[in-house]
């Protein structure tokens, strides 16, 4: 019970890596409460972990003032915030020239796989909109941002020394992925390099956990013959569960990691090492 009498926020806690995180907690004692865009699915969350163990909010993590009204609530209920996930995160955003990727890969190993030198290439930058860079970066750098400050509004008003852990990715490290996510989850390293200077005075830890590909619904996107690349990339010989990255989470979160900050914790079964 390394949660007990304590308050974590879980951001994206409606599917995936993000609802096992709240159930993890929650089974080790937390108050938990689980935000997430979707309103069925961060219901279910809560009815799972039990409506005593936890109350369900809708917010867009990427509305600053959307933001600044859900952790005065949290203040307001329970007086105290000891622990916030920043899981939430999207891998694609519109107009972000996702699509014309994809069909060009496909084209390209069409091409390959019929003898041919390849005349087609796997650009997404030359089509990537303002909009779909913005998308994406709202959410994992700034959402991560005004979640953090927020929290911490709360934490040093009650002198509690907290923790953050916000999920970025392997890709931070290993430039797969698109350049809007890689470089949205790779801002997440300096940040927490910063906040760990500032913060450390009071107490407050700050640290990344980097998955590898993990088995959750964005994984759905996929395309079946990149899942099976990936295995093969991954010496331990297979994706994350949920759980997997939910029990790093718990521990980094917990008094266990207490000389850990400004960490980047990778749990991605060896496919990269930094
Ligand atoms: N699945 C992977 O392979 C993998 C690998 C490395 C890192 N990650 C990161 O882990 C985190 C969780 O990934 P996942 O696979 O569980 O994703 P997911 O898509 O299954 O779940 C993400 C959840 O976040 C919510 N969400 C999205 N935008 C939001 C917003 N603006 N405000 C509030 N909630 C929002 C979604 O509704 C969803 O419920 C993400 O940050 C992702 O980038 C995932």
């Amino acid at each position: 019970m390394r949660f007990a009498n304590k308050v974590a926020v879980v951001t994206g806690a409606g599917q995936g890596m993000g609802r096992a995180i709240a159930q993890r907690l929650a089974r080790e004692g937390a108050r938990i409460v689980a935000v997430d865009v979707k309103e069925a699915g961060v219901r279910e969350t809560v009815d799972q972990i039990g409506p005593d163990a936890g109350i369900a909010r809708v917010c867009n993590i990427a509305d600053s003032a959307a933001v600044q009204a859900l952790f005065a609530e949290v203040d307001e209920k329970y007086g105290r915030l000891d622990v916030l996930v920043n899981n939430a995160g999207i891998g694609s955003a519109r107009k972000d020239g996702y699509d014309k990727q994809f069909a060009r890969i496909a084209e390209r190993n069409a091409q390959i796989a019929r003898g041919e030198t390849p005349t087609v290439f796997p650009d997404i930058t030359i089509d990537m909109q303002d909009e779909g860079w913005h998308g994406v970066l709202n959410v994992n750098l700034h959402g991560s941002f005004y979640c953090i400050r927020e929290a911490l509004r709360v934490m040093t008003k009650h002198s509690i020394k907290g923790s953050i852990v916000n999920i970025s990715s392997t890709s931070a490290l290993s430039g797969e992925g698109a350049p809007h996510y890689a470089a949205s989850k790779a801002a997440l390293i300096g940040l927490v390099r910063s906040l760990a200077r500032e913060l450390g005075p009071r107490g407050i830890r700050v640290n990344n956990v980097m998955p590898g590909p993990v088995n959750t619904p964005i994984m759905g996107n996929v395309p079946q013959s990149w899942k099976d690349s990936m295995v093969a990339a991954i010496p331990l010989g297979r994706i994350a569960e949920p759980d997997d990255i939910a029990n790093v989470v718990a521990f980094v979160a917990s008094d266990e990691a207490a000389m850990i900050t400004g960490a980047d914790i990778i749990a991605n079964g060896g496919s990269y090492f930094k």
